[in-house]
């Protein structure tokens, strides 16, 4: 797998399928940091679901400063797991990275603070059934943009994942696209503008009403 460099210093993947990168090029560490957990916080022992796991940059901030969270995480591409192996990641997440390496072989982990990080390997729509209901405090949502994949921004996949968040639980994700904010409001959130970072267009937060 072949590593780019991003603005900020850490490292993405271009997605051939897709033909988009894995994160924005001004810095997948910064957009896993703004755009998803400081956006919606994380507190410890939350449960939280990161929907399209990738490299886990979203996961792996999450659990820098927390503790005894249980995070799932749902991918359909071994082989991008099979990367994080190799990445290079900045001194400020070395740390936490560690663990994360042995996600191929074990799919489920614990690092040193007791935060738990399990692998759901499949199409996540599919994996989305077989999830309890009213479980999660924070969804990272970081499927591929909705002009490239558009049936993982449907309201039936919204409708699904504000089924297994509990009450006043949110969810973060880049895109602030018009039909994507449509499909969360019929599938009952209520929806905000989330920060402007990268780019001129603000981030999305979902709460589930
Ligand atoms: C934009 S990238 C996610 C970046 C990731 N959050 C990170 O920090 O590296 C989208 C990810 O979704 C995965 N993906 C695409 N379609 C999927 C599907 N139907 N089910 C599960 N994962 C999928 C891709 O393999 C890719 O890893």
């Amino acid at each position: 797998m072949r590593f780019i460099k991003t603005q900020d210093g850490s490292h993405t993947v271009f997605n051939q399928k897709y033909q988009e990168h894995y994160h924005t090029i001004s810095g997948a560490l910064e957009e896993a940091l703004e755009k998803h957990v400081n956006a919606i916080g994380v507190e410890d022992g939350f449960h939280i679901l990161d929907f399209c796991f990738g490299l886990g940059y979203n996961s792996i901030i999450a659990t820098k400063k927390h503790k005894k969270l249980q995070i799932v995480g749902l991918e359909n591409d071994i082989e991008i797991i099979k990367a994080i192996k190799e990445l290079e990641v900045p001194r400020e997440i070395e740390k936490e990275f560690a663990a994360f390496r042995d996600l191929a072989e074990k799919l489920e982990i614990t690092d040193d603070d007791n935060n738990t990080i399990k692998l759901i390997i499949g199409d996540a729509l599919v994996s989305l059934d077989s999830l309890p209901k009213e479980y999660f405090d924070r969804v990272f949502f970081d499927p591929f943009s909705p002009g490239k994949q558009p049936e993982m921004w449907s309201r039936k996949v919204f409708q699904k994942v504000n089924n297994i968040m509990k009450p006043g639980a949110k969810l973060s994700t880049y895109s602030c696209a018009k039909f994507v904010r449509q499909n969360m409001l019929a599938a009952g959130f209520k929806v905000l503008d989330g920060p402007i970072v990268g780019r001129k267009s603000p981030a999305t937060i979902a709460i589930k009403m």
